[in-house]
């Protein structure tokens, strides 16, 4: 008997009832739609308009408790510091801080963030290239528990703040393995090209140069080779044996090995990548770090708040161009950038439950924005939808709110959390004056009159 089905295409987009069922906290109900936990999308754009980020609390805490079991069954003492970077909501942060998790922060704001959500500032670790005098007084001051620094120029500068202050920094010391993470170009960063880290091969006499700097204290080696790491655990384990390796020469010249920051970079199946599974990830490093014995460090940021998270917009018309359907949303690349940015592909579901049974053709989804790189999806199978009608954009919730902007004069979109029954906005759209604040007109032109 012929199939009444097509064959399925090797290079086929996943279908709304695949995304669905990859997706637990959503669901589509017969009358109220496409539903976040117990809360229709329809309910909260008609509470908190659109577009607007919806945060599932209760996939949160799931993936938190999965990895922190993923560590706790490969036999490692781990602690997860969230990368603030992904999600700096308040209200995610204070979910996340619940299940016990610290923070990886990159900037004076990440650091205020973490400390503002109650994450106490002895699992707040800060990492970054380019911290700033400034950053580094307010991270000795508040006591964080390890500052990672990236070159020697940087280790000078801290000794010299610490001294200053009369602190000792409990310093970590970020090497680059120089290994291929296999992930796009504009987010590797464990390659000797990037600008991250120190040489492995200067890596050792500068840590023990860092016992010797007044102010500093060397605990470790802390390594993150790059983010959405889909391509298997190879990298991983190439870059953590350069590690193991490392520490144990340390250790050998008599040199404090407290413990090792093992970085982020878990990916996701946006569209069908095969994304490895944090048991796999916590089998690599009990495999290359394990036998050392060290408390290992976590900077999860994408694999934790990514998939709870979703961009809800509206239809602001369809338009029918020269063989081309265009589906133009109230959300635009000043939201969520990252299909501009990195060619990145979301899943886009209809929210009412007509639309996600209707026919399906090819669409361009696009934004408002006055850019052709505006664009979140080409000829994507999706339903005739009429103004108004509700998209939401999948696994958005790490890297979406963050790397918003006003381009445009676009406000910043409201973000919504919910938990089981209940949703609460957990940050309000921005205004026209708040988008503005700040801006001031010079005297000289304060009359309007031109010279
Ligand atoms: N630790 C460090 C030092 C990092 O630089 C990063 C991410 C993380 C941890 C967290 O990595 P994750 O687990 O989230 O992969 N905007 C890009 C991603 C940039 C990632 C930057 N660093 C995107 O939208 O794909």
């Amino acid at each position: 008997m012929v199939s009444p089905l097509p064959f399925a295409q090797a290079d086929a987009d996943p279908s709304f009832a695949e995304m669905l069922a990859a997706r637990p906290h959503l669901s589509l109900h017969a009358l109220d739609g496409l539903t976040v936990e117990e809360v229709p999308l329809a309910r909260i754009a008609a509470a908190a308009g659109t577009p607007t980020w919806v945060y599932s609390a209760g996939a949160l805490r799931r993936r938190a408790r999965a990895l922190q079991a993923a560590l706790a069954g490969a036999g490692l003492r781990a602690s997860v510091h969230y990368a603030v970077k992904a999600n700096g909501n308040l209200a995610v942060l204070r979910v996340l801080a619940a299940e016990g998790f610290g923070a990886d922060v990159v900037s004076e704001g990440e650091l205020r963030l973490a400390r503002a959500a109650g994450i106490p500032a002895s699992a707040i670790v800060f990492s970054g290239v380019g911290k700033t005098e400034r950053e580094l007084r307010l991270a000795l001051a508040e006591d964080i528990v390890q500052i990672n620094i990236e070159s020697a120029e940087e280790a000078a500068m801290l000794s010299a703040v610490a001294a200053s202050l009369g602190r000792v920094a409990r310093v970590g010391l970020r090497v680059n393995p120089d290994v291929d993470a296999q992930t796009h170009a504009k987010i590797t960063t464990g390659r000797s090209e990037n600008k991250f880290g120190v040489a492995f091969e200067d890596a050792p006499a500068l840590y023990a140069r860092l016992a010797e700097l007044p102010g500093l204290r060397p605990v470790g080696i802390a390594m993150h080779i790059g983010s959405q790491i889909t391509s298997g655990m190879a990298a991983y384990r190439a870059a953590y044996a350069r590690m193991a390796e490392m520490a144990q020469a340390l250790m050998a010249r008599g040199l404090p090995v407290e413990h090792l920051d093992c970085g982020g970079g878990l990916g996701i199946p946006y569209r069908d990548e095969p994304a490895p599974s944090p048991e796999a990830l916590a089998g690599a490093i009990a495999a290359t770090l394990g036998p050392l014995g060290l408390p290992v460090m976590l900077e999860p940021g994408r694999w934790i708040a990514g998939p709870p998270g979703l961009l809800l917009s509206s239809v602001v018309l369809q338009k029918q161009g020269a063989g081309r359907r265009f589906l133009v949303l109230d959300a635009g690349m000043n939201d969520l950038v990252r299909p501009t940015m990195y060619d990145a592909w979301h899943g886009i579901l209809p929210v009412a439950p007509a639309d996600c049974t209707a026919a399906l053709s090819p669409a361009d989804v696009v934004g408002p924005v006055c850019e052709t790189g505006d664009t979140f999806a080409r000829g994507r199978a999706l339903p005739s939808l009429q103004p108004g009608a509700l998209v939401a954009f999948l696994d958005a919730g790490a890297y979406g709110a963050v790397m918003s902007s006003t381009y445009n004069a676009r406000p910043l979109a409201a973000e919504v959390l919910v938990d089981g029954a209940r949703f609460a906005v957990v940050r309000e759209r921005q205004g026209f004056e708040a988008m503005l604040a700040g801006q001031q007109t010079p005297d000289w032109l304060a009359g309007g009159g031109a010279p």
